[in-house]
């Protein structure tokens, strides 16, 4: 098969810009292909990853106050998600909202079209009357256009910790973006992980099962499949360290030997030293000084910190001010 580099696009610069650093990394965004997705449902569902049911159970017990303020204001509304998923959280606060007969559309934001419109016909089966209109894109051009009603009020949320995924640079970036796309007086609502247990936090990403392991090397299999790679993946292994200054949970794939390494589409071959690293992932934790720190500085002010009994994970609703 012939691989050429133009039509492989922004996986394969992306892969030849991250394999060419000094410090090698892939960005974690191509974990998600459909056995990434597949890996990540399953993670979920983890007894050690214990983000996702912390979470849930959070909506579970405070969807009322949670969507109190938006509701109070008794105006259309914008309830708009980034990287909605299957929207399995978010439907707990759809069922309170069709209860309350709430007047507001849905904006599903998602990098992935299947997953969009498979939660378009959920919602629809469940729910006759709501108003959805998905957008597929990514968070930064989603942001930046003017995609909903920017008259009416809105909810902007950002659940699952997916916040983590971005070096706190980025998160900052990110953030004052949501801010710059928000009206004064609009709300945030965003799931962060929170500092805790170094043991706890390095367990979610180093389960008994191997799953998150089959999931970080899953960014090989991509490249060896749509790139014409051929990494051994016996050859690396999955490495998960936890910084509990920083908060980072950062992953790594550690070359096992000396190798080389073919990519078709980039008619390149990568050298890798015995014990050289791939850096993949980072998975940020916060804590409350953090937080307020975040908030003030990208132009929100915290209204309540959502959170569990442990104090493992917050949903933190932010207002613009
Ligand atoms: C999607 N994201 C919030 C997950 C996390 O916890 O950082 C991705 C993940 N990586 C390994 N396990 C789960």
């Amino acid at each position: 098969m012939e691989f050429i580099l133009k039509e492989k696009g922004e996986f394969a610069l992306d892969v030849q810009s991250g394999l060419s650093a000094p410090n090698k990394y892939l960005l974690s965004k191509y974990f998600y292909d459909h056995r990434g997705d597949e890996l990540f449902q399953k993670i979920m569902q983890l007894p050690e990853y214990y983000l996702t049911r912390t979470e849930f159970s959070i909506l579970h017990h405070n969807y009322a106050s949670i969507l109190a303020p938006i509701l109070e204001m008794q105006h259309e509304f914008n309830l708009v998600e980034l990287g909605a998923g299957d929207g399995f959280k978010t439907k707990i606060l759809i069922e309170y909202l069709e209860s309350e007969k709430a007047a507001y559309t849905y904006y599903p934001i998602d990098i992935s079209g299947n997953v969009l419109a498979h939660l378009k016909q959920s919602l629809r089966d469940k729910f006759e009357r709501i108003q959805v209109h998905p957008i597929q894109d990514i968070y930064r051009n989603a942001l930046a256009g003017q995609l909903w009603d920017h008259k009416r009020r809105t909810l902007l949320l950002f659940l699952g910790a997916n916040i983590g995924n971005f070096v706190l640079e980025e998160a900052k970036e990110i953030l004052k973006l949501m801010a710059a796309t928000l009206g004064s007086g609009d709300f945030a609502l965003i799931g962060f992980d929170l500092k805790k247990d170094p043991e706890l936090i390095l367990g979610a990403y180093d389960d008994s099962q191997g799953v998150t392991r089959d999931f970080n090397l899953n960014i090989l299999t991509r490249i060896n499949k749509e790139l014409g790679g051929d990494f051994d993946l016996s050859k690396f292994k999955h490495w998960p360290v936890y910084n509990p200054v920083n908060g980072e949970c950062r992953s790594y794939l550690v070359s096992l030997a000396d190798q080389e390494v073919r990519v078709d589409a980039l008619a390149a071959t990568f050298h890798f030293k015995r014990a050289e690293a791939i850096h993949t992932e980072v998975s940020k934790k916060y804590d409350k000084e953090e937080l307020n720190q975040l908030a003030e500085e990208c132009g929100f002010e915290i209204i309540h910190n959502f959170q569990d009994d442990h104090e493992f994970f917050t949903d933190s609703l932010w207002k613009k001010r």
